[in-house]
């Protein structure tokens, strides 16, 4: 810990987490957040080298806003199967099949697609860009339950792509029944990358960051959390009082578990492995992260 200190000021480092971090990074880090709130920070940091404890698309995410920056993903395996669910073929192919269309693509896609697109968006603002575009159709890639939980809320017709979040989408609405039986004083908040059926048993759908507002502004003791169980360490360290339950299945996602304090300390100090995006796809990219950035 020392030693990752004193390279942190070194190197000019800023450290960033996601929410579903081991605790040990949490704690490490200059900020934890969503997928926003970290490509955000991502994007304002003046630091020389941002170290990305999460997954592989955020580190890029970084990367695309910052190419005068090192970033580092300290455990490049860290990715995503839900990014991998598309591609840029596939995107190029409904472009041919729906011309007139604007393609709005989640957060979680690699650097490829996102130049492909015409917006990005995260769990926390997906409402939002679709509401801003004024265009007849829209494609949204690659999370078929977040595509759905958005043409719900905001009434557009979408041409969904049937990618999921196989830790999302396992989590199943036999389970959040009984959930709700045994703790029928508790408010449900689930993530929207769950599968419809699950959403509709929900008072509240936010992205990880969100369910901290929500929890804030509920003024309630008990919470069924509908997401991955790593939300249960910054959720009890914010709201000690609180009681947090999560399914019996216990959704975890193992790309986030695998960073660790000494892969930190070995990045700062190697600076490596560096993660870096073509110039031609990033500047196409960055197009749609930052009309992301600036809506929601
Ligand atoms: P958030 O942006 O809500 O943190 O979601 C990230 C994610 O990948 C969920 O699976």
């Amino acid at each position: 810990m020392e030693s990752i200190n004193r390279l942190r000021g070194e190197r000019q480092a800023v450290i960033l987490a996601h929410n579903y971090q081991p605790p040990e990074i949490q704690d490490l880090a200059d900020f934890v957040g969503d997928s926003l709130g970290l490509a955000r920070q991502a994007a304002e940091t003046e630091a020389r080298t941002v170290v990305f404890c999460g997954v592989h698309f955020m580190a890029e995410t970084s990367a695309i806003l910052n190419p005068d920056k090192v970033t580092l993903l300290p455990e490049p395996g860290a990715g995503c199967p839900l990014a991998d669910t598309v591609t840029p073929e596939g995107i190029r192919t409904l472009r041919k099949l729906h011309p007139e269309a604007v393609v709005v693509t989640y957060v979680n896609s690699t650097a490829a697609v996102k130049a492909e697109s015409d917006y990005c968006c995260t769990s926390g603002n997906a409402v939002q860009v679709v509401r801003s575009i004024e265009a007849p159709e829209i494609i949204f890639t690659p999370d078929g339950n977040l595509g759905r939980y958005v043409q719900k809320v905001t009434g557009r017709k979408l041409i969904i792509w049937e990618g999921c979040c196989p830790i999302h989408d396992g989590i199943r609405a036999g389970d959040v029944r009984r959930l709700k039986e045994e703790h029928p004083g508790a408010l449900v908040i689930a993530h929207p990358e769950c599968r419809p059926e699950v959403l509709e048993l929900a008072d509240e759908v936010a992205s990880t960051s969100g369910m901290f507002r929500v929890v804030e502004e509920s003024g309630r003791e008990e919470f069924i959390i509908l997401t991955e169980s790593g939300m249960g360490y910054p959720l009890s360290k914010r709201f000690p009082g609180r009681r947090f339950h999560f399914p019996s299945t216990e959704p975890f996602c193992p790309d986030m578990k695998v960073i660790t304090l000494e892969k930190v300390e070995r990045s700062l100090r190697e600076m490596e492995p560096r993660i870096t995006v073509p110039e031609e796809t990033r500047v196409r990219a960055l197009r749609a992260v930052e009309r992301m950035l600036s809506i929601g």
